[in-house]
C-alpha cells in the first residue's frame, strides 16, 4: 500500500486489522479496493497472522460502491472479484460494522466469514433506489444467509435493517459494545481464528420459496409500479435458489450491467446527487454562521399550519401555534393529535413520543407570545393584504434576529418583506400538502434575504428531514409556476375533444401519482373560485357552481362512491359538451401523444424559462422540486432530466408543432 492509500493495516498479536479511512462514507472507490486487495494478500501470506478484521474509520462502515465511478472505465480489482477473494481467503476474516453497511459495503461484509456490529449499526442493500441491484454477490449471498423472504425485502425495497434484526436473521454473528467495536472484534477474531471449516456464504444452499416470492410481489405491486429494478432484484434472488453459486453470480452480473446502462438507473442516480446538490447555495459559503433556532412559531392552525408544526415537533423543536379563535385552535390541535395517534397505531411512533410531541406544542390565541420564537412561519390563507398585515404586526413583536417566513405558494415575498423594517430576515418557506408528509420545501429567497437566514433555513430543513430547494421570487415559484401551463393546456384539450379520464390516464401511465383532474378533485375544484354563480367562465367554474367541489363532495371532474373510488361522470361530459358548443371550439381526435406534447413539454419549457431568469439555481433543482413535491416518477429523473433523455430536439419540435414559444436555452440545448 502506498502512503496515500485509504487502507492501512495494524497488527494486534496474530490478528491483522485492515482499516479503511475514506471520508465521508468510506465508499469503495478504486483506491479502497486496491488497498483492500493488498491487505488481504498481506494477511494471507503472513505466517504470523491467524485471522483478519476489516473495519472503517469515521462515521460509517463502507456505505457502498463509489457511485461517482459508475459509467467510467472500470478499475481493477472490481468489487465482485474482491468480495470473492475475501471469501476464498484461507484465514477467517471478520467484518466489524458501525454506521451503515450499505450496498457494496454490505456485500463486503457478506463476503467476510463472520460479522460483528455495534447495536446502532444498520445493514442494507439500497441499490434498488439507484435503479440497480447488489452487483457484488449480494443477491446470491443474502438469501443463502438470511433466507428468501428477508433477501427480497432488503434488495427489492432497499430499506436497511437494524443490527438486532440482522442478528436474528443470521446476518450478524454478534452484537458488540457500542463503544468497544475494535476490542470486541479482536476478541471475537481470537475466538474463531482456529475454527474450521471456515463458514462461507457461497458454500451454502437455500431452498426455493415460490409462495413467499408471489406474496411479496403482490404485496408490493403498487410500490414497484413503473420501476425496472425491483423485478430484477426479485429475479436474481430467485436464481440464488435455482443456480449453483458461480452461475448465480454471473446471472447477477449481467442483470446489474443491464440496469446500470439503462435510463432508469441514470435517472435515479441523477436524483441521488441532485438532492444533495440542492442543499448548496452558489453564493452562500458553506461555513456561514447559522442563527440558533430553539423555538418555532406558526401562525394559523389550519391544515397547512398544523402540518408545518408537526415537522418541528417531530424533530424535538418546541412550537408556539397561534390562531384567532379558540374553536379553530382546538380543531387544529385535535387534528395534530389524531395524526400522531394514527402514526402510533401503525407502530411508527411510540405512545410516549406522541405525548412528548404534544407537550412541546404551545397553542395560544395571543399573537404576542411569538415574541420568543427564533423562526415564525405564517400559514394563513393566500391573500396579500392579510399576509402584509400579519408581517407588519410581527415586525413589531418578533425578537431581533428572528427569521420571519411565509408559507405562501405563489405570492411575492419582496412585497411581504417590504411591510417590515427587517426585509433581510424575511423569506418564503413553501411547504407542500400534507406538510408533515411531503418531503419538499421551496425556500424562497427575497431580494434582500440575508445569507445567514438562507443558510439557517436550509440547515433547519435537513433537521426536519425535508429536501429544500432555493427558488427566486416569481409567481408560483418553481413547482406551481410549472404546473400552470400544464393546467391551461389540460383545460383546452377537454374542449378540443379529450376527456378528463384520458388526460389523467396519460399522466398516470407516465408515472405521475395522479393526473391534472384527479389532482383538482383532491385539492378542491372550488379553490380559486370567485364564488359568484352568475359568473361562469369555464368548465371548472361550471363544476364549482354546481357544488362539484371534488372528492370532499363526492363529485368533481369524477363521480365518487362513499369509498372515494372515482368513475367517469356523465354530468361532467354534458358540461364539457355544453362548453365545446358555447365556445365553438373545433373538435379533433386527441391522441395520447398530443397530451404528452401539450401538457408535459410546456412544463419543461417553463422550467427552462425559470432557469433563464435565474429563479432556480440549476436544472437538477427543478427536478428535485417535481420529484419530492408532486410525485414525478423518480425513474424519469424529473422534468429537465427527462427532456434530456427524450432529446431536446424532439421536445422543441413537439412544442413548435402546437404553437408554443420555445425557451432559448431549450432550443439551444444549453440547459444547466
Ligand atoms: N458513492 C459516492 N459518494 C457517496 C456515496 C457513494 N456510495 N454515498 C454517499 N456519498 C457522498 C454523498 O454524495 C455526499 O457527498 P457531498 O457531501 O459531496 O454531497 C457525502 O457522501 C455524504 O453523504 P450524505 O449527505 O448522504 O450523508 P448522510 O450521513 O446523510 O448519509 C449515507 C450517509 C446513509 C451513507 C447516504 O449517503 C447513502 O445512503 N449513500 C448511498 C448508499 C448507497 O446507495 N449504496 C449503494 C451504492 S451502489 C453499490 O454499492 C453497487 C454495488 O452493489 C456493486
Amino acid at each position: 500500500m502506498t502512503a496515500s492509500s485509504p487502507i492501512r493495516t495494524e497488527r494486534h498479536g496474530d490478528v491483522l486489522v485492515i482499516v479503511s479511512d475514506n471520508p465521508p462514507v468510506n465508499a469503495l472507490g478504486a483506491a479502497v479496493r486496491i488497498g483492500l486487495e493488498a491487505a488481504i494478500k498481506e494477511g494471507a501470506a503472513d505466517q504470523s497472522i491467524a485471522a483478519m478484521v476489516i473495519r472503517c474509520d469515521g462515521r460509517t462502515f463502507f456505505a457502498g460502491a463509489d457511485i461517482t465511478e459508475f459509467g467510467k472505465p472500470p478499475v481493477e480489482p472490481l468489487l465482485p472479484v474482491l468480495v470473492d477473494m475475501i471469501e476464498a481467503c484461507g484465514k477467517p476474516v471478520v467484518a466489524a460494522i458501525h454506521g451503515t453497511a450499505l450496498g457494496g459495503g454490505c456485500e463486503v461484509a457478506l463476503g467476510c466469514h463472520y460479522r460483528v456490529a455495534v447495536p446502532s449499526a444498520k445493514i442494507g442493500t439500497p441499490e434498488v433506489k439507484l435503479g440497480l441491484l447488489p452487483g457484488a454477490g449480494g443477491t446470491q449471498r443474502l438469501p443463502r444467509l438470511a433466507g428468501v423472504r428477508l433477501a427480497l425485502e432488503m434488495t427489492a425495497k432497499g430499506e436497511p435493517i437494524s443490527a438486532r434484526r440482522a442478528q436474528e436473521a443470521g446476518l450478524i454473528d454478534r452484537i458488540v459494545g457500542e463503544d468497544s467495536l475494535v476490542a470486541d472484534a479482536l476478541a471475537f477474531a481470537d475466538e474463531v481464528k482456529a475454527k474450521r471449516p471456515i463458514p462461507r456464504a457461497a458454500e451454502k444452499t437455500v431452498a426455493a420459496d415460490p409462495e413467499a416470492v408471489a406474496a411479496f410481489t403482490k404485496e408490493n405491486a403498487r410500490r414497484f409500479r413503473g420501476f425496472d429494478a425491483p423485478a430484477a432484484n426479485i429475479d436474481c434472488v430467485v436464481k440464488a435458489t435455482e443456480l449453483p453459486f458461480a452461475e448465480g453470480l454471473a446471472y447477477e452480473r449481467q442483470a446489474f450491467m443491464r440496469l446500470m446502462t439503462g435510463t432508469q438507473s441514470a435517472a435515479q442516480r441523477h436524483i441521488f446527487f441532485a438532492e444533495r446538490q440542492a442543499a448548496r447555495i452558489d453564493d452562500v459559503p458553506t461555513d456561514t454562521a447559522l442563527r440558533p433556532i430553539a423555538r418555532v412559531g406558526v401562525i394559523g392552525a389550519g391544515t397547512m399550519g398544523g402540518g408545518i408544526a408537526m415537522n418541528f415537533l417531530s424533530a424535538g423543536i418546541p412550537v408556539t401555534i397561534v390562531e384567532m379563535a379558540q374553536e379553530a385552535l382546538d380543531r387544529g390541535i385535535g387534528v395534530i393529535r389524531r395524526n400522531y395517534e394514527a402514526t402510533a397505531a401503525k407502530g411508527r411512533m411510540k405512545p410516549e413520543q406522541v405525548e412528548a410531541a404534544m407537550a412541546a406544542l404551545t397553542p395560544t390565541l395571543d399573537f404576542d407570545s411569538l415574541a420568543d420564537c427564533d423562526l415564525v412561519i405564517e400559514a394563513v390563507y393566500e391573500n396579500m393584504e392579510v399576509k402584509q398585515e400579519i408581517f407588519a404586526r410581527l415586525d413589531g413583536i418578533a425578537k431581533p434576529g428572528a427569521i420571519l417566513a411565509s408559507n405562501t405558494s405563489y405570492l411575492d415575498i419582496d412585497a411581504i418583506a417590504a411591510c417590515t423594517k427587517r426585509p433581510q430576515d424575511v423569506l418564503g418557506m413553501h411547504f407542500f400538502s400534507p406538510a408533515n408528509v411531503m418531503k419538499l420545501l421551496e425556500v424562497v429567497r427575497g431580494a434582500e434575504t440575508a445569507s445567514d437566514v438562507l443558510a439557517t433555513v436550509m440547515a433547519l430543513a435537513k433537521r426536519i428531514r425535508k429536501v429544500a430547494v432555493v427558488a427566486g421570487v416569481t409567481y408560483g415559484f418553481i413547482g406551481n409556476r410549472m404546473l400552470m401551463p400544464r393546467q391551461v393546456e389540460a383545460n383546452k384539450l377537454l374542449l378540443e375533444g379529450a376527456t378528463p379520464e384520458q388526460i389523467d390516464r396519460v399522466h398516470t401511465a407516465f408515472g405521475m401519482p395522479m393526473g391534472p383532474f384527479q389532482m383538482a378533485d383532491l385539492a378542491g375544484v372550488d379553490i380559486g373560485w370567485h364564488r359568484d354563480p352568475s359568473r361562469i367562465e369555464n368548465v371548472r367554474d361550471a363544476l364549482a357552481a354546481e357544488g362539484r367541489w371534488g372528492q370532499k363532495k363526492q363529485a368533481g371532474f369524477y363521480d365518487y362512491d362513499e369509498k372515494r373510488n372515482p368513475s367517469p361522470s356523465p354530468r361532467v361530459a354534458e358540461i364539457i359538451q355544453e362548453w365545446r358548443e358555447k365556445t365553438g371550439t373545433p373538435q379533433h381526435e386527441v391522441t395520447d401523444e398530443e397530451i404528452v406534447e401539450r401538457t408535459l413539454y410546456p412544463m419543461v419549457n417553463e422550467g427552462a424559462l425559470i432557469l433563464e431568469e435565474g429563479k432556480a439555481q440549476r436544472a437538477s433543482d427543478v427536478d428535485v422540486v417535481w420529484i419530492y413535491g408532486y410525485g414525478w416518477p423518480v425513474y424519469r429523473g424529473g422534468p429537465m432530466f427527462w427532456a434530456k433523455t427524450e432529446g431536446y430536439d424532439k421536445v422543441v419540435a413537439g412544442l413548435e408543432k402546437h404553437g408554443f414559444t420555445v425557451a432559448k436555452s431549450l432550443r439551444a440545448g444549453t440547459i444547466k
